[in-house]
């Protein structure tokens, strides 16, 4: 089956039942989801991802996305890496990244970013590194529940956020996890004990803005 070369007919149909069944629609490239993002990603007032454009004919340039700034792709020209930094979008993080599902690298750090993580994120199991740092309005609980299925995770790092409730106990279930940076925000009550069972942690950060938690040392 290949995402990019389907027919006109069913890309039509597709869209029409696009808000019923978006995950089931395999006509939903990687291209469609990046002019989603950017929509979402881009607030009033924001800017940035201006090269982020569709072509004319997607169809003549089925790889026209792998070169949009940030974005990497694989020789099926699905998106791998996804890297935006220190650009002042302003907007959220909107649903559709769940469609990125072959997603290694998803980076979003000091873009200004506003809201809640959504609970799609979950669908990104192929995540090395997951980085979205110092986007200070982004506020609420972490769900930790999207952690579960990124058995391959390496790299977690939401240092400075305004996230809010307990500290996510999931990380703890990751094997391969070598850096977890949780400080700068709000988080409040116990330092779960079971981080101290990730064995190949390297780097382990709590530190809230306000003094809610002894630093912990991992050894
Ligand atoms: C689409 O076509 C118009 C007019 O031919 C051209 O000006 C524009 O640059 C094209 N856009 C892209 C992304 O190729
Ligand atoms: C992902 O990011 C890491 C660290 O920044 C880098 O070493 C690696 O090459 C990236 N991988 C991809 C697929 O972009
Ligand atoms: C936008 O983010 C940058 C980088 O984190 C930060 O320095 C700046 O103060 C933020 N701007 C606003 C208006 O929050
Ligand atoms: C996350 O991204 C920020 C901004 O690019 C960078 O400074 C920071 O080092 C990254 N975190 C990790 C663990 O690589
Ligand atoms: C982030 O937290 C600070 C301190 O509690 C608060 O002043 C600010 O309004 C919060 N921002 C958002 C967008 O929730
Ligand atoms: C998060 O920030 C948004 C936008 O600033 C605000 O409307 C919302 O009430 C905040 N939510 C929480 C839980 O702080």
């Amino acid at each position: 089956m290949t995402r990019m070369g389907s027919p006109l007919g069913s890309s039509l149909l597709c869209l029409g039942f696009l808000s019923l069944v978006l995950s089931t629609c395999s006509s939903y490239s990687d291209l469609d989801v990046l002019i989603k993002l950017k929509a979402a990603f881009t607030g009033p007032g924001g800017s940035g991802l201006h090269d982020w454009v569709a072509p004319n004919s997607s169809a003549a340039s089925p790889t026209a996305h792998c070169s949009f700034s940030g974005v990497s792709c694989d020789g099926d020209s699905r998106v791998v890496s996804l890297c935006v930094a220190f650009v002042p979008l302003f907007g959220y993080i909107p649903p559709e990244i769940g469609l990125l599902d072959r997603l290694v690298n998803l980076t979003l750090a000091a873009d200004n970013l506003t809201g809640k993580i959504p609970l799609e994120m979950a669908k990104l199991t192929s995540l090395r590194f997951l980085n979205l740092s110092n986007n200070i309005l982004l506020n609420g609980s972490f769900p930790g529940e999207i952690l579960t299925g990124m058995t391959e995770l390496e790299v977690l790092d939401i240092y400075n956020n305004n996230f809010t409730g307990s500290l996510p106990a999931e990380p703890a279930v990751l094997k391969k996890l070598r850096v977890l940076l949780l400080g700068g925000n709000y988080f409040s009550g116990e330092i779960p004990e079971s981080f101290a069972e990730i064995e190949g942690l390297q780097y382990f950060g709590v530190q809230g803005k306000k003094p809610t938690f002894k630093i912990f040392h991992h050894e």
